[in-house]
């Protein structure tokens, strides 16, 4: 199964949640990341921009792809061509979590570990756009997240039984 949606949708607590029901390893894309350049994604963004950044982010996929699991990707990996294709590809189960833009920056207008959520909100609010389609092109299931977790997970289970 792969996890997608924009920051804050909760991808990485949800991926958690699933492997233990599952049995499943989780493959976090932004850990790998981090064990393959050494550098935090802010790092990665200031040295060698948002496109060494996609490049590393397609390298993890692809290797992940080799594994049964679970993989939570990051935001903006369907922003890259190579990485949206895999995805969209896949055998696997893609599972996009939205949620209303609103509550999304409400979770990571604060936090400074994502460069691309530290611009003004309207330039936040036009990156969700451009990407919705390819999250639903990509996605085999769109799930919301405002229900919150267990139902979240338990929506997951149900579609993909
Ligand atoms: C990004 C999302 C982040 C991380 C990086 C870029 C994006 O992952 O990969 O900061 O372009 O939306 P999360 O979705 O886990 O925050």
């Amino acid at each position: 199964m792969i996890l997608v949606g924009f920051m804050g949708s909760g991808k990485s607590t949800v991926a958690k949640a699933l492997g233990e029901r599952l049995g499943l390893d989780v493959m976090e894309l932004d850990a790998e990341i981090y064990a393959l350049s050494g550098k935090t994604i802010p790092e990665i963004f200031a040295e060698e921009g948002e496109e060494g950044f996609r490049n590393y982010e397609y390298r993890v996929l692809s290797s992940a792809c080799e594994n049964d699991g679970i993989i939570s990707t990051g935001g903006g990996i369907i922003t890259h061509d190579d990485s949206y294709e895999m995805i969209r590809k896949t055998d696997r189960k893609v599972i996009f979590l939205n949620a209303t833009f609103d509550s999304l920056y409400e979770r990571i207008s604060d936090d400074n570990s994502r460069p691309l959520a530290s611009q003004p909100r309207e330039h936040v609010k036009a990156l969700y756009d451009s990407r919705i389609e390819r999250y639903r092109n990509a996605a085999d299931h769109e799930v919301d997240t405002a229900c919150g977790l267990e139902d979240t997970v338990e929506a997951i289970l149900n579609l993909t039984r």
